[in-house]
């Protein structure tokens, strides 16, 4: 049997243990669970303990520093997200990291850079890419049935869920931005990759903050909060597709949905808080039809089985930190074009 991949996680909040932790933790013959570290020594000691961890690091540098360390997971709050990433490329790691890969764009191909310096690999947690119905969505995309993908509208509306644990999701300083940061980065992301990552050219977009200072969550207080709690935009591409997109964490909406939909010049379709519907026509009647499939993996798990087979065959993984960097250029442009109230360009990037 191959030697096992030797794994350390940085960062042991909700998704640290919840997702990486647990998912590299469902294949025990190819991962060996070695090391963690967070800024607050109690969680960590926590994760290892729920996990059986034999080794809780006391800074991250320590952990990088050990040769026995194949990989390590980045998932702490955004903006330790490329300093970390890049230090661990530098130490000769591969890296997961989490979603949004950074605070922005520059920093995301700082990134890139330091991959390519290395020559290690990096998957960005995109988690809703590796679904059963988002694979085969990819597949149908692929296989033309929608024609030519003309228009995109994506979104994750909340009625009320300003986040509030950690605290640090509403600073600007730590989370890089509101709703468009955090929940745009997935549906844009999986929007993006089931029509092949057009080029963007431009970019419109606003965002409004009228929640500040009104309770969180399952909370009496407010929490500290200087980013926005609604995005909307537009985005213009290359090859002549545009795309609308809504992200919120509170607005007044019938009900919390996410959402990609797809308008095609054979086809469309719809991916709606988790159900898919293809959208078509037959004998001059246009029919909705409901595939047979349902997300059965849990949180993260095809998502680490992926990045697993990608180290151990020394292939690129999906969610390329080169798509990333697109991705971040997009909710630059946004926030850029939403300060000056204008229409921002954006510039290219090979993927
Ligand atoms: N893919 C997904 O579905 C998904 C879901 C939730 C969160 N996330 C992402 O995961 C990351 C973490 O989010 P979370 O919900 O786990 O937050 P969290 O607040 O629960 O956990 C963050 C952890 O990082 C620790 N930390 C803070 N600063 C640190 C530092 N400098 N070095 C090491 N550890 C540090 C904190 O003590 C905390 O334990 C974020 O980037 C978030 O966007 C992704």
């Amino acid at each position: 049997m191959a030697k096992r991949l030797r794994y350390g996680l940085i960062g042991c909040g909700g998704c640290g243990v919840g997702k990486h932790l647990a998912s590299y933790a469902l294949y025990p013959d190819e991962v060996e669970l070695c090391a963690v570290y967070d800024f607050d020594a109690a969680k960590a000691k926590a994760a290892a303990e729920q996990y059986r961890v034999p080794q809780v690091y006391a800074t991250y540098e320590e952990m990088l520093a050990d040769p026995r360390i194949d990989f390590v997971s980045v998932a702490t709050p955004n903006a330790f997200h490329a300093p970390i990433t890049i230090a661990a490329l530098e130490a000769g790691k591969h890296v997961h990291v989490e979603k949004p890969i950074s605070m922005n764009a520059e920093e995301a191909e700082a990134i890139v850079e330091a991959k390519n310096r290395n020559g290690k690999l990096v998957m960005v947690g995109l988690n809703n890419r590796f679904t059963e119905l988002s694979q085969f969505t990819k597949q149908y995309v692929d296989e033309g049935h929608l024609g030519e993908v003309y228009h995109i509208r994506c979104g994750w509306r909340r009625r009320r869920g300003i986040p509030s644990w950690g605290g640090w999701f509403t600073q600007k300083a730590l989370a890089g931005g509101g709703p468009l940061i955090d929940l745009g980065v997935h549906f844009i992301d999986l929007s993006l990759h089931f029509i092949g990552f057009p080029e963007p050219v431009s970019v419109s977009g606003a965002t409004y903050s009228k929640f500040t200072g009104k309770p969180a969550k399952g909370k009496d207080a407010p929490p500290p909060m200087d980013v926005e709690d609604l995005a909307v935009g537009f985005v213009r591409f290359a090859n002549g597709c545009t795309m609308s997109i809504e992200y919120s964490w509170a607005s007044n909406v019938e009900r919390e949905e996410n959402f990609s939909e797809l308008m095609g010049t054979k086809g469309g379709l719809r991916l709606l808080n988790g159900e898919l519907t293809l959208l078509g026509e037959s004998c001059g009647v246009p029919t909705n039809i409901v595939p047979q499939i349902k997300n059965t993996s849990s949180w993260g798990e095809n998502e680490a089985k992926h990045f697993i087979e990608c180290m151990r065959r020394r292939r690129e993984p999906l969610a390329k930190p080169e798509e990333a960097v697109r991705i971040m250029r997009i909710i630059d442009g946004l926030y850029a074009s939403a300060e000056s109230g204008r229409e921002v360009l954006v510039s290219p990037v090979a993927v």
